[in-house]
């Protein structure tokens, strides 16, 4: 038995997240998104060779955060104000399905910016 990765063969041998062992079945460790691909199984003895139904894969990722952007000056030039600073759903951004980013993408404080005397 043997499978198939997008037609190419899979081995266990030239990749150490494949395991083709168990009971002839195609287990893929800590899947990623390399690893979305349509699979086929191969079996064959001496008479015979069987294809199995192509079974696609789809590989999920959940989003994650950018670094913050550093604090924005403050918006005011004399008195109390806001300093913002910002982050994106974009390191990596949601795939397939994957979830997106939990929490604020942008936080604000107040400022007091020093009025000329
Ligand atoms: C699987 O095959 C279909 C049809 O050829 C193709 O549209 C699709 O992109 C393939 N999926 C992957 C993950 O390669």
């Amino acid at each position: 038995v043997e499978w198939l990765k997008n037609d190419k063969l899979v081995s266990s041998l030239t990749d150490d997240k494949v395991d083709t062992r168990d009971d002839y079945g195609l287990i893929i460790n800590e899947a990623r998104l390399s690893d979305s691909a349509n699979y086929t199984c191969l079996a064959s003895n001496i008479v015979a060779k069987r294809r199995s139904a192509t079974a696609p894969v789809i590989v999920y990722v959940n989003g994650g955060w950018s670094l913050w952007t550093e604090w924005s000056a403050c918006n005011v030039p004399c008195g109390r104000g806001i300093q913002k600073r910002s982050r994106t759903c974009t390191n990596p951004a949601p795939l397939n399905g994957g979830a997106f980013c939990e929490g604020m993408s942008v936080q604000k404080i107040t400022c007091n910016a020093l009025c000329p005397s």
